[in-house]
């Protein structure tokens, strides 16, 4: 028999960023679990079931202390926008492996990934809904970090039998911010309730999940996070006639932005602003 997985010592890396932000007082609500954080910049309002470690994930014996002890990781940490690609390679690539072999190491079973939709960005809309394991097609360099971070955590799970799962978010943000939001945006409630189900779903083994909330104009599927227990509640909906006054009604058939995953990120110049 299968038993759901308890987490009571969580590592998050990435821990003074905006997801992070809205994630914490979501994990730390659960009676007796500590959350380390883990970032190269200091956290605001540190809770006191929260520890604060100052550091790059890039430094292999910092990050083997950051493990040491831990139950499970949400790894969100490193470079979230296009960016020149020694800096992707470094933050990204470099730094997932590095957590990966101190979790190997220190025998850490379960690690959630923060993957991105721009590791699928250039898949369109054809056929619904898109499954969430649609192969690696990214849209920036970013992207083909975050299709190599996926990467990794497949090697581990199948090199260790680490649980991973690996989360390709649309926009995980209090509310959507733009028409694009109201197809894939992720509200902080449900990104609390997905990555829970991330930490407590029994032997998930390696999975992809889209990181989306209920949202009525959604073409991405749901049963990738719902086999892991994942269900989310919200829905972009309710912001839908404010941004259709702003920016008009939005075509997620029709517009060759739109009906890309990775939207405009598809024609951003590569390596970011020169
Ligand atoms: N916000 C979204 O909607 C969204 C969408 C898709 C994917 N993601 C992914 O989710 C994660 C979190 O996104 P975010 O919006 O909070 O980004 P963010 O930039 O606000 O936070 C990232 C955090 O990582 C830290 N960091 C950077 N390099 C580091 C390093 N070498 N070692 C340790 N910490 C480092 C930064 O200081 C920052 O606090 C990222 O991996 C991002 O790619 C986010």
């Amino acid at each position: 028999m299968l038993y759901a997985f308890r987490v009571e010592r969580l590592l998050l890396t990435g821990g003074a960023g905006n997801v992070a932000r809205l994630l914490r007082p979501l994990l730390a609500t659960k009676p007796g679990r500590t959350v380390r954080l883990l970032d190269v910049k200091q956290p605001n309002d540190v809770l006191p079931s929260e520890e604060v470690m100052i550091g790059s994930v890039t430094d292999p014996g910092f990050v083997a202390q950051a493990v040491d002890g831990v139950d499970a990781i949400v790894h969100l940490g490193g470079q979230s926008r296009e960016s020149q690609v020694r800096d992707v390679i470094e933050s990204n690539m470099y730094g997932t492996h590095v957590l990966f072999e101190a979790a190997r190491s220190h025998r850490v079973g379960r690690v959630v990934v923060a993957s991105s939709n721009h590791a699928a960005g250039f898949h369109t809309r054809a056929g619904e809904p898109l499954a969430a394991e649609v192969a690696g097609r990214p849209d920036t360099l970013y992207g083909w970090s975050k299709v190599a971070m996926e990467a990794c955590g497949r090697l581990y799970a199948d090199r260790f039998g680490m649980d991973v799962i690996c989360l390709r978010i649309g926009l995980w943000s209090p509310a959507p911010p733009g028409l694009r939001g109201l197809a894939m945006w992720l509200s902080p409630a449900d990104g609390g309730r997905l990555v829970e189900a991330c930490l407590s779903a029994p032997s998930p083994g390696f999975r992809i999940v889209w990181g989306i909330s209920r949202n009525t104009r959604r073409w991405w599927s749901l049963a990738e996070g719902e086999a892991i227990g994942y269900f989310p509640q919200d829905d972009a909906e309710e912001h839908a006639d404010k941004l259709i006054a702003e920016h008009g009604e939005p075509d997620f058939v029709n517009d060759p932005v739109l009906n890309r995953v990775g939207g405009q990120w598809c024609d951003v110049p590569l390596g970011g602003a020169d």
